[in-house]
């Protein structure tokens, strides 16, 4: 154990991730850094499962479609190299944009259909195509056996299973619940930018979710989400969206509840923008 080695270009990491195949599988957690108990519980899996994993840090600016998201985000690459230096056998890569993005790389948007268009993907256009284009890249970098998201992103989660399908990657996608703090709220790297106060007035989002999974489902789905919508305007926040969707498909959930239904949420809270969800 002890610090990970940091790799800062794709050239070496490659050479060094060759050599390991040769004796066992890879494991991919790609990140923004910022890191925090959740992705240490995707790590662990990974470590799980592979005998070498690689953790990437890279804050994607194709992915902000708004800059000043993007130049508060947080960035603690000292901090998450110490995190992980509780594991064997993981390695970081930690590369610049140019190495992500060189001057040959060719991206062609993906037809992501639905899943572009509702929830995340209407109110952030563009944002999903920068995720896909930046794990594209990553995916042929480390070539992982495997690969680990957080059902957090829960829309992100299903983009990539299109973008894998699509482009034919022979990469397993595996997901992971979401790691919440003891009174509920789902961790975030974003939620180093909320005050003290900031963090108890978010609770609202978990209880809002856990409010509507509680309520009779003899209801149709409108109905838990109007009474959704009422409980959350009890605390502070700025709601973006509160919708009851069908897991697959995404599309909005009113009169007829489908076998999985997930309720979503996007809300402001002291101008950050934290999302959650939960299966109803
Ligand atoms: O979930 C994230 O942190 C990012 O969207 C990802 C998958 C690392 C791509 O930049």
């Amino acid at each position: 154990m002890g610090m990970p080695t940091v790799y800062t270009t794709a050239h070496v990491l490659s050479s060094v991730i060759s050599a390991a195949k040769k004796t066992g599988d890879v494991g991919f957690v790609p990140t923004m850094g910022a890191l925090h108990e959740g992705h240490l519980s995707l790590v662990q899996k990974a470590l799980e499962q592979n005998s070498l994993v690689v953790v990437s840090i890279f804050v994607n600016p194709t992915q902000f479609n708004n800059a000043s998201d993007l130049s508060n985000y947080p960035r603690t690459l000292n901090t998450d190299l110490e995190l992980m230096s509780v594991f064997d056998r993981v390695i970081v890569y930690a590369p610049g944009v140019e190495d992500i993005y060189p001057e040959h790389d060719f991206f062609e948007p993906i037809d992501l259909g639905e899943l572009d268009m509702r929830l995340e993907g209407a109110f952030r256009p563009g944002h999903f195509q920068g995720v896909v284009h930046v794990v594209r890249n990553l995916f042929h970098i480390v070539q992982p056996h495997r690969a680990y998201f957080g059902e957090k992103d829960f829309q992100q989660l299903a983009v990539i299973r299109r973008m894998v399908k699509l482009l034919n990657f022979s990469i397993e996608i595996i997901s992971c619940p979401t790691y919440r703090s003891v009174n509920g709220l789902a961790l975030s790297s974003r939620n180093m930018r909320l005050t003290h106060q900031g963090r108890a007035e978010a609770l609202i989002i978990s209880e809002t979710l856990n409010y509507m999974k509680g309520l009779d489902h003899d209801h149709p789905p409108s109905k838990v989400m109007e009474l959704g919508h009422a409980h959350f305007s009890k605390g502070k926040l700025t709601l973006e969206y509160l919708e009851i969707v069908d897991a697959e498909s995404l599309m909005k959930l009113t009169d007829e509840w489908s076998d999985h239904a997930v309720c979503c949420i996007a809300a402001y809270c002291e101008d950050v923008r934290l999302i959650d969800n939960l299966a109803m």
